[in-house]
């Protein structure tokens, strides 16, 4: 059984800035806060009209392609992670294949929701077929455009100074040589606590897990569950998150699933070469930095400039790291992630 290996790696994000100075001139908010609690200094928002989660997305899976010098049309496999799809249904994966023009093989395509772990779901998938030798060229992408989706009142600044849009994509492959490529992977989840940060309408939930009065429905026999005009008036149609509670969770989940691998592999953290953790808030990565013992040379962080990307965050973070020299052949490379769900997950990565 062969490993998988990235064999190609890009991303992307939009060009326009976003500063916290210009948040806080449509919501009562400032840099000092959000810098403070969460090291965010700036994100970047794709332009209207013009960019979506696929075509970030595409544009990052073209360059991954290039990187690992495959045709797109030999591509086998789609996987594609998000919260922020194009539309409701179908998924992005299906979307991104026709933006990339690659329809003529009609290879399968694959949406996996799951937010902030998003990109090690799919990475964990695309191995597993790898590794059966099912496919040879799968595309794994991680791409958000959560901007346009957000409350840019105060009543939503806990959410919508934290999150930022970009895509990141690999090209996995199975791996000519034993030593090189994805170790193992991690995947947990705890539905427990779902709605704590959650996007919950529209949907076909029906007041079911949250109590129907807390939205208003109509007496009407048919539809008005989905998406009704209260939603809109209550202000019910954006993500809502208990920062603390995320906080805490995040905290405690993101080591364990670093020692778990690490436990489960065979190896220690101090050989960990670059540590790549989902950049949910640059004081979470700093706790699991101080815990597994790294330095800071073998962290990567990018908080700063693109704020919280959830399924986008990792491959963005490995691909800077890579093309900044910090992550060679051989390397000792540990992806890990929390988020909603909540869910988390981690891999390690022998880079070659
Ligand atoms: N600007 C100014 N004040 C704010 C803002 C803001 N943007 N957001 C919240 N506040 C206020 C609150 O209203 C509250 O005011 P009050 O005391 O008058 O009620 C006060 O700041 C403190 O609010 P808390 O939510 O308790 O603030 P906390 O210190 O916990 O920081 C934060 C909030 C940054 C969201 C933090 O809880 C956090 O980072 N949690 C983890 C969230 C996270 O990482 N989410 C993403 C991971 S999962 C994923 O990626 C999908």
């Amino acid at each position: 059984m062969k490993k998988s290996r990235i064999a190609g790696i890009g991303y992307y994000v939009p060009e326009r800035v976003v500063t916290n100075k210009e948040l806080g001139k449509l919501m009562d908010t400032s840099d000092d806060w959000v810098q403070e609690r969460t090291g965010i200094k700036e994100r970047r928002y794709g332009v209207k009209h013009e960019e979506t989660t696929t075509t970030m997305g595409a544009k990052a899976a073209t360059i991954a392609l290039e990187r690992a010098g495959v045709d797109k049309n030999d591509v086998d496999f789609i996987i594609f992670a998000t919260l922020s799809p194009d539309y409701y249904f179908p998924g992005c994966g299906v979307l991104l294949q026709r933006e990339m023009g690659m329809t003529q093989k009609a290879a399968g395509a694959l949406d996996i929701r799951n937010q902030c772990s998003g990109f090690i779901y799919a990475l964990s998938v695309g191995d597993q077929f790898i590794k059966t030798g099912m496919y040879k060229n799968i595309l794994v992408v991680g791409s958000e455009v959560q901007s346009m989706g957000l409350d840019f009142s105060t009543r939503g600044r806990n959410v919508s100074v934290i999150f930022g849009d970009g895509a990141g994509a690999v090209l996995l492959q199975p791996s000519e040589k034993e030593e090189y490529g994805i170790i193992a992977t991690k995947l947990h989840a705890d539905g427990t606590h779902a709605e704590l940060l959650a996007f919950i309408n529209p949907g076909c939930h029906g007041g079911y897990h949250l109590g129907k009065e807390q939205f208003n429905y109509s007496d009407a026999e048919y539809g008005e569950i989905f998406i009704n005009q209260n939603m809109l008036d209550l202000a019910q149609l954006y993500p809502n998150m208990d920062g603390p509670a995320v906080f805490k969770m995040a905290v405690q989940k993101f080591p364990e699933v670093i020692h778990e691998i690490l436990a489960d592999t065979g190896y220690k953290a101090s050989e960990i070469d670059m540590l790549i953790p989902h950049q949910a808030n640059l004081r979470i990565s700093q706790f699991v930095q101080k815990i597994m013992g790294l330095p800071d040379e073998k962290v990567w962080n990018n908080i700063q400039r693109y704020g919280n990307t959830t399924a986008a965050s990792v491959p963005i973070a490995l691909c800077e790291a890579w093309e900044a020299g910090k992550i060679k052949d051989g390397d000792l490379v540990c992806l890990a992630a929390f988020g909603s769900g909540f869910t988390w997950g981690s891999a390690l990565i022998r880079w070659g």
